[in-house]
């Protein structure tokens, strides 16, 4: 048994890494340079199946496994950051339902969102609750069959293209993070403006939103559990959701490494190749260990959320932590290894450099993923 999930979770890796090389690789400066969604990306992972690796096989998905899907994002990360977010997203928008809703809400949403017919967005950020995310100020109030929502979220991927939406809104604010409940919102509903936002450093073909809800209805029966259920679901869906943003901070980080290698073995200075010289070496040997390093954790975090052992929490968040410090690291010496010709947008490792960033911020601040391991260490 053992045996066939690794050679059916090798056949699914392999699959995508040929997938990506073939029909992402080339699209990824385009995406970059023109900042546009990449629907036909969304085509292709539609057509090849890959937005269900992240969904159990009884939701129409194919897998449902972590590690599986660390591997598929890593493939695609190595060549595109803003296509890996696609599956990221549509997985971090899944979880909600795989963790908080009913039998009927998981055989209605699931299927959609691992067909890709639906793409999914996940909806805590606000303007003035980021970190502090149990500060929220949306509010949701239950009004006959319907709740009522009002406020607005921010820096929600997919935010402007979703069909479905899980927004975290406060049903009893005086009870702070117990007073949370989550929604499953249509993207389309009346009272939902969506505002997206240009300008970003990285991943620049992803889309970034802000949602403003003003009186905006959604039946209650589209609720995730209970009232007062929602700020547990979306750390729960965190701790699934971090280790996938590590594995594409170790794609972005991989893809550098292997572009400096190829570029260092034929760029010829002082009479030879500059592979040739140890203070190199030196360089690339610690970027290909240091990506080694952070591999470990992640698999080692999707093994653990895999087998649902509690110290997921603090292994997603050391995962996230050190995979995305590594990621900027790794990229940031690519650069190097390319001077001058690092530098410029001919080359890929500059946009890597700048897809990096985001892995330290989104998903939880590095500062935050630090709080949440040392209460871990000290409880
Ligand atoms: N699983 C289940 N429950 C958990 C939990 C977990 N991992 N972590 C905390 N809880 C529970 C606690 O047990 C506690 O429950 P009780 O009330 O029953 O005691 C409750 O939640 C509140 O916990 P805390 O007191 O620890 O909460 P806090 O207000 O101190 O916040 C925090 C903790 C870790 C800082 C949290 O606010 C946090 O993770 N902040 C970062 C938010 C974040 O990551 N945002 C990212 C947005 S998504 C994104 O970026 C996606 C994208 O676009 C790609």
């Amino acid at each position: 048994m053992a045996v066939e999930v690794e050679i059916e979770r090798e056949t699914i890796r392999q699959s995508v890494r040929e997938l990506a090389r073939a029909r992402i690789a080339p699209r990824a400066a385009d995406i970059d340079r023109s900042g546009e969604f990449p629907r036909d990306v969304v085509d292709l992972f539609r057509e090849h199946d890959t937005f269900a690796v992240a969904f159990p096989p009884q939701y129409g998905g194919l897998s449902g496994s972590a590690l599986t899907l660390s591997l598929v994002i890593e493939e695609v990360a190595k060549v595109c950051a803003t296509s890996s977010l696609l599956l990221a997203v549509q997985a971090l928008g899944g979880y909600p339902i795989l963790i908080g809703g009913s039998e009927e809400q998981k055989a209605t949403y699931l299927p959609e969102l691992a067909s890709g017919r639906k793409i999914a967005a996940y909806a805590l950020s606000e303007p003035d609750a980021g970190s502090d995310a149990g500060s929220m100020r949306t509010r949701a109030r239950r009004d006959g069959d319907d709740y009522i929502l009002d406020g607005s979220k921010m820096w929600i991927t997919n935010g402007g293209v979703a069909d479905l939406i899980v927004v975290f809104a406060s049903t009893q604010p005086e009870a702070r993070t117990r007073g949370i409940s989550a929604f499953l919102v249509d993207g389309q509903s009346a009272g939902l403006e969506r505002r997206e936002i240009h300008g970003k450093l990285g991943i620049r073909g992803s889309n970034t939103a802000e949602l403003i809800f003003s009186s905006c209805r959604v039946p209650a029966e589209r609720r995730l559990g209970e009232e007062g259920d929602g700020f547990k679901i979306a750390m729960g869906v965190l701790d699934r959701s971090r280790p996938q943003i590590g594995s594409q901070a170790l794609g972005i980080g991989a893809g550098a490494l292997e572009y400096a290698l190829g570029y260092a073995k034929q760029r010829h200075q002082f009479g030879q190749a500059i592979a040739e010289f140890q203070g190199l070496q030196f360089m690339l040997a610690d970027m290909g260990a240091q990506l080694e390093a952070a591999r470990c954790l992640v698999h080692e975090a999707c093994r653990a959320v895999d087998a649902a052992e509690p110290r997921m929490t603090e292994l997603a968040a050391m995962a996230k932590l050190v995979a995305s410090d590594t990621a900027m690291k790794v990229t940031t010496d690519a650069v190097q290894v390319l001077g001058g010709y690092g530098y410029v947008n001919e080359f890929p490792v500059e946009r890597m450099m700048r897809d990096a960033k985001i892995t330290q911020i989104y998903e939880g601040t590095n500062q935050i993923q630090r709080l949440v391991i040392a209460k871990r260490l000290l409880a």
